[in-house]
């Protein structure tokens, strides 16, 4: 109830927020900005379907200068508006744009459709271009749902399903269609979009001076760079692990793990962490290793086998390594515990699984 309260809250926050940004600070300029002609609106779109909007300028101005209207578009010899598309690619994007102005200006008399299922209905245009079109020229309450809403949407809900994958686009569509102020969908759409080009960009935002900082998921967690997440795309960080096991003295070395890392507040073994697999070999060379053995050899009394520990953003692997020494070992950053006191100790599940499977041999033969 608390959490279905909260995010009713926040999404108001949200687009209340995003509207008064958009009226205060958002300058930014563009050709097409406030545009009503939805032939224009439509060029522009597709345009920048295919590039960046500091190119895209160019292209649009040429388009628009060149075919002032959907009736000089339709009209034109298809190589002179190749020629124009130069440099955008993908040219079936091109054929569909001449083909739908032929349709609109043979049948429709030049009248582009005013309802978001005609328009969806077009060839060359899917549901981004249909409510970017519907909303800006019609206004129309469609929500706009193109790479800049859902970096935005996914950072400010701290969303973490795919946007890539079905459900992903169902419940991002859902929630921006939610959001959109439906007085004023075209603004809406063009500020949500201006808002994740100029402030919450892929690399970079400006998270410090953002309007939505307060409620923000991703920057109060400390997600914002591993949001939006892309199916298949999750890089999870890979991290081996190789737990010391060090026994000397009746006793076993341990420590409490710090803040703002994984298993906080828990306890584990003499930790030699290695951005790579390293074998035993390459383990009982390491500096921590010799260090611990001292002059005197250690004797290694167990080698696990490999464990792995799948983390929403990190894959852990890792062996334990039991081993006695008989001269005390340099580990001023460990305490010495009996293993009645280990006992005790909360371990994370990584080492909760080893222990429940493995003797210490140093204490129970
Ligand atoms: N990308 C696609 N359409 C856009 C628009 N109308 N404004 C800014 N970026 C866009």
């Amino acid at each position: 109830m608390y959490i279905l309260k909260k995010l009713d809250t926040d999404k108001k926050y949200f687009t209340k927020r995003l509207l008064q940004w958009n009226t205060k600070q958002n300058n930014r300029a563009m050709p097409w900005k406030g545009e009503k002609d939805p032939y224009k609106i439509w060029l522009s779109e597709i345009i920048l379907q295919q590039t960046r909007v500091e190119q895209g300028w160019d292209y649009y101005n040429r388009f628009v200068a060149n075919f002032p209207n959907i009736y000089k578009l339709a009209a034109a010899p298809q190589e002179r508006v190749f020629k124009l598309w130069e440099g955008l690619g993908y040219y079936t994007r091109c054929k569909n744009l001449i083909a739908t102005a032929k349709f609109i200006a043979i049948e429709k008399q030049g009248q582009f459709p005013g309802s978001y299922t005609e328009i969806l209905s077009l060839k060359g245009i899917g549901p981004y271009t249909a409510a970017a079109i519907a909303s800006f020229a019609f206004n129309l309450p469609h929500a706009v749902v193109d790479g800049n809403v859902f970096r935005v949407l996914s950072r400010f809900f701290g969303m973490d399903t795919p946007t890539d994958s079905t459900n992903g686009k169902k419940l991002f569509t859902a929630l921006a269609e939610e959001l959109l102020e439906k007085k004023l969908p075209g603004i809406y759409n063009q500020a949500i979009m201006d808002f994740g080009a100029v402030i919450c960009k892929p690399k970079n935002p400006l998270c410090s001076t953002c309007p939505l900082k307060a409620r923000c998921t991703a920057l109060l967690e400390g997600k914002v760079d591993i949001l939006p997440v892309k199916s298949g795309k999750l890089i999870k960080k890979q991290r081996w692990l190789y737990y010391l096991i060090v026994a000397y003295n009746g006793k076993i070395y341990v420590k409490k793990r710090g803040p703002r890392e994984i298993w906080e507040n828990l306890y584990e073994f003499v930790l030699q962490e290695t951005g790579k697999a390293f074998s035993l070999e390459e383990i009982k060379n390491s500096k921590l290793f010799k260090n611990i053995a001292g002059k005197n050899k250690a004797t290694i009394l167990h080698v696990s086998e490999m464990y792995k520990q799948q983390l929403t953003h990190q894959t852990i692997h890792g062996n334990f390594i039991q081993l006695t020494v008989n001269t005390e070992p340099p580990l001023e950053d460990y305490q010495a515990v009996t293993y009645k006191q280990l006992k005790k100790l909360p371990f994370p599940k990584f080492i909760t699984g080893y222990l429940a499977q493995n003797k210490l041999q140093a204490f129970e033969g």
